[in-house]
């Protein structure tokens, strides 16, 4: 008897350890009717043959061509859905200027549902197009706008997580762009949580609620204080950033003369199910507290190096036994791209352990050990974001759901320069990860279904 939905034969690569990458070289993928890969079957597997056999020639059996890889689908834990709209603009402002100037008033725009639309669509549509099948998204402080975003995430087919954002501190938020008072932003926020709660009963690959202060500095004691009794009483998601640039840092030490980690925790904010962007500021005690509570940075490089002031120690952090994700942060990253994203990621680091001011000698220039390698950006955007979310995604293994992009390294028009059929496939995953633009990335699944196909 035929018992699995898709049967998908060919080569992936799927994070084994943070260091080490997998080659699941020819693989028979075996995919149930909940769209989770139920058996993984290598060659020399006793049955191998006999479900060859069973499958091939049906219509639910995927062979990838010559050239094409299977790799887990990105998982980005920062995007900030409302600012595509504004993604490659003035990043040549500090953040305080950028928000004020900028992205206040365009997120302002989202209380009209037809603009919201619009752009919403187009940014889920992106990023699936990007590779990421699962995305933990900021909304805007409209309620009704939020619930769309979850909507739209949920008929595209992509695995969204959304937060209607909370800024209800008068004196770090303009009067256009604000909650209406405290008890509205806890109101409104909990209202968010029930509906998509409802919307997930329905949705496949699940659709989930995110508690958002969007920062301290946005919100109010009282605030900060009823969204962690609501995280905890809905045991929901929390997002927010944190010990992000100077400004943003020091605004937290002169308001509770103590981190931003220690504040949120304070609150109650500091989760299992957290996610805390940026983070370039933490210090090993902040480190300690995330690991402790379970709490994931989301690693930001594009966005760091317009806006951080710094370079994370992501290394060191990681060393510390934090969990670790990567975010794109549109639009304070320009690009939509995990593959962008991961490539930024290495070349910080490099650029933090060698240092850059070359008056200094060599030997006084840099921090040592801050480099990772690609194959560490590439787990970062997989298995580190899955982790992060403690949700089975983000590794082609059995019992973590069908969540792939098909990549074909032999398109004509985006070649990649792989001459030798023979060609080591460490060498082919290092080209991918390089080299990969969103032409390469011809199918995207979630959950066993098809979302995004350029065929
Ligand atoms: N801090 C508060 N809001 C934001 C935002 O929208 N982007 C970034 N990068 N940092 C923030
Ligand atoms: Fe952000």
């Amino acid at each position: 008897m035929k018992k699995y939905t898709q049967v998908f034969q060919g080569t992936a690569f799927s994070s084994k350890s943070p260091e080490e990458v997998q080659i699941l070289k020819d693989h028979l993928f075996c995919i149930n009717a909940d769209g989770m890969i139920e058996r993984a079957v290598a060659p020399e597997d006793a049955d191998y043959e006999a479900l060859l056999d069973l499958y091939q020639g049906e219509d639910n059996f995927h062979r990838l061509a010559d050239g094409q890889y299977f790799l887990p689908g990105f998982v980005d834990l920062h995007v900030h859905a409302p600012q595509w709209a504004q993604a490659g603009t003035a990043l040549d402002i500090p953040l305080y200027d950028w928000l004020n100037t900028y992205t206040f008033p365009i997120e302002s725009k989202f209380s009209d549902l037809g603009f919201a639309k619009n752009i919403y669509q187009d940014v889920v549509s992106t990023l699936l197009a990007n590779g990421t099948t699962t995305a933990l998204y900021f909304a805007t402080v409209h309620k009704e706008a939020s619930v769309l975003l979850a909507k739209l995430c949920a008929e595209k087919g992509q695995r969204g997580l959304v937060g209607k954002v909370v800024m209800d501190n008068i004196e770090q938020t303009p009067e256009y762009y604000r909650d209406a008072d405290t008890q509205t932003a806890l109101a409104d926020t909990e209202e968010f949580i029930l509906a998509v709660k409802e919307l997930a009963k329905s949705t496949k690959q699940g659709v989930y609620p995110v508690v958002t202060p969007r920062f301290i500095p946005s919100c109010t004691d009282d605030a900060l204080k009823g969204l962690g009794k609501l995280a905890e009483k809905y045991d929901a998601y929390v997002q927010s950033h944190c010990s992000e640039s100077d400004w943003e840092h020091g605004y937290v030490q002169d308001r509770f003369h103590k981190n931003d980690a220690f504040a949120l925790h304070d609150f109650g904010l500091l989760r299992d199910k957290s996610v805390m962007a940026h983070c370039n500021f933490l210090n090993d005690d902040d480190a300690a507290l995330f690991a402790e509570t379970g709490t994931a940075v989301s690693h930001c490089p594009i966005s760091n190096a317009y806006f951080a002031n710094s370079v994370i120690p992501i290394a060191h952090l990681h060393s510390k036994g934090v969990e670790i994700g990567l975010g794109s942060d549109i639009s304070g990253g320009f690009s939509p791209s995990l593959f962008d994203n991961a490539r930024q990621a290495v070349i910080s680091s490099r650029m933090l352990e060698d240092g850059v001011n070359t008056a200094l000698p060599a030997d006084e220039r840099g921090v040592p050990h801050s480099r990772i390698t690609i194959n560490e950006a590439f787990y970062f955007a997989t298995a580190g974001g899955g982790e992060s979310l403690s949700l089975p995604i983000g590794r082609l293994t059995e019992n973590y759901a069908w969540d792939v992009q098909i990549i074909d390294t032999a398109l004509p028009s985006a070649k990649l320069p792989i001459y030798d059929s023979n060609e080591d496939l460490h060498d082919v995953f290092q080209k991918i990860m390089y080299l990969v633009r969103p032409e390469n990335i011809r199918e995207v699944w979630v959950q066993g279904e098809k979302v995004h196909s350029r065929v």
